[in-house]
């Protein structure tokens, strides 16, 4: 087609799993010699890093590719990644002529050899899941934020009907201990604060015989490295010595997203979820047992087939129950090729649209609470960013909320503050006058 690009821009959608494939791709291409575009100027190569999860995904990112055209009617090289390439293959490049090649979640180390195959006119297509980890061939990490993204594990062997995951990103796999370790200290050495370990069932990870309770541990012993979180977690590999490892680490930040999808037992059942509604409350009694001021987090899908309003119900006695700190919803989404697309009595959008309305509002105002029953404590905040105000810093406080605090302190230090008051999505922080000075 064209040279070489000379310079690239990622655009990740999705989850934070995205958002870490998206810096490595990143990396690799930075060590071919490209450089990556500034914000608003034209890049030679944009890779969509695609999300399949939800909502007209597929239509979505090709939509994106439209708009990648140029008023003089050129185009840049463009990479499709992420889950739709996996689900699409090399249909992707059937529905779209503008797409030069498509790489899967699985095969993104292969990406500077595919673009220079396809600067020279070929469209190549790889979405295979080999047995050799990509992770192998990756650069070593050169640059983080004060909370870094590290994958630990990806996949997922639980097969909920809805979801397209065990698809798009395969079966369960760990990464080795050692590559975990190596790379922590290499974004330690870079800049990381915290580091947020990542995979669709990141409390399954094992490597031989040691779970993520030993990871987290060893992980705490790194020098420089203050906060440890991990994400997504599922109930069913929710350990006692993780749970233990709660009560015990202080690095390890008061904070778990458990999703749980449904408070009711038939929804729980029909999404093949292997946890009931009493045994998911156990698991959170359990875990405030460990550590009593633990911040809760959760997914919850309303209108899944079937739900009726008393299931409904059920889910909203849930959120009460739990009193999460924050919480995500989605209306159910068909996803072609999951068992539950074709399941009876799917609901109609105006019943998801009014169920998803007042689950929103019973969760909003449970965050709220959490928010202000902060007020007035004193916590620490790593600082992450600039505020949009003069002297004012952004960070995040051990329960993760945004924190918003006026400071002489840089991205990467931690300040102790006050909370001082709450607002629906962030806190207002201040550090206290003798600490100021
Ligand atoms: N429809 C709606 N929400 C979904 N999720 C996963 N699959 C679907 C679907 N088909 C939600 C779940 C999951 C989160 C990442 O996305 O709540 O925990
Ligand atoms: Fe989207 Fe799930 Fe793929 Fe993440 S793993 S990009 S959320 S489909």
């Amino acid at each position: 087609m064209t040279s070489i690009p000379k310079s690239f821009r990622i655009k990740s959608f999705g989850c934070q799993m995205n958002v870490y494939d998206g810096e490595r791709m990143a990396e690799l291409l930075a060590d071919q010699g490209m450089t990556a575009a500034a914000d608003g100027a034209d890049a030679d190569l944009v890779v969509l890093n695609t999300c399949h999860i939800r909502e007209k995904a597929a239509e979505k990112a090709y939509s994106e590719v439209g708009r990648l055209k140029r008023e003089d009617g050129s185009r840049p090289l463009i990479a499709l990644a992420g889950c739709v390439a996996q689900a699409e293959g090399a249909e992707a490049k059937r529905r779209s002529p503008a797409i030069d090649l498509v790489v899967g979640p699985q095969a993104y180390h292969r990406l500077p050899e595919m673009v220079a195959q396809a600067s020279r006119g070929a469209r190549p297509v790889d979405t295979d899941m080999p047995a050799i980890s990509k992770f192998d061939a990756l650069p070593k990490r050169r640059r983080a934020a004060p909370s870094a993204f590290l994958t630990v594990q990806e996949g997922c062997d639980k097969f909920c009907t809805y979801c397209v995951v065990p698809y798009t990103r395969g079966a369960e796999i760990s990464r080795p201990w050692e590559d975990i370790l190596a790379e922590a200290h290499a974004l330690v050495e870079v800049g990381a604060r915290e580091i947020v370990l990542l995979g669709q069932n990141v409390n399954a990870w094992i490597n031989d015989g040691r779970g993520l309770a030993d990871l987290i541990r060893a992980l705490a012993r790194i020098h420089g490295l203050a906060r440890i979180r991990y994400t997504t977690s599922h109930p069913t590999d929710m350990s006692e010595a993780l749970i233990a490892a709660h009560a015990e680490v202080e690095k390890l930040m008061p904070y778990l997203h458990l999703p749980v999808q449904s408070g009711s037992d038939s929804v729980l059942r029909a999404m093949n979820r292997s946890h009931t509604a009493k045994s998911y409350l156990e698991i959170i009694d359990r875990m405030r047992a460990a550590r009593p001021d633990i911040a809760l987090s959760g997914d919850f899908i309303v209108g899944f087939p079937g739900e009726t309003e008393e299931d409904f119900q059920a889910t909203l006695s849930m959120v009460d129950a739990v009193g999460y700190a924050s919480a995500y919803s989605f209306k159910y989404s068909p996803r072609p090729g999951t068992p539950a697309a074709t399941m009876e009595d799917q609901i109609a959008p105006e019943v998801m649209d009014e169920r998803l309305q007042r689950l929103q509002a019973r969760i909003n105002a449970h965050q709220i609470a959490f928010n202000q029953s902060k007020v007035g404590s004193d916590t620490r905040i790593l600082i992450e960013r600039r505020g949009k105000h003069a002297g004012q810093m952004i960070g995040h406080s051990p329960w993760l909320q945004s924190v918003h605090v006026e400071t002489a302190a840089a991205p990467g230090d931690i300040v102790e503050v006050t909370l001082a008051a709450a607002g629906p999505n962030s806190m207002t922080g201040v550090v206290p006058a003798k600490k100021a000075a």
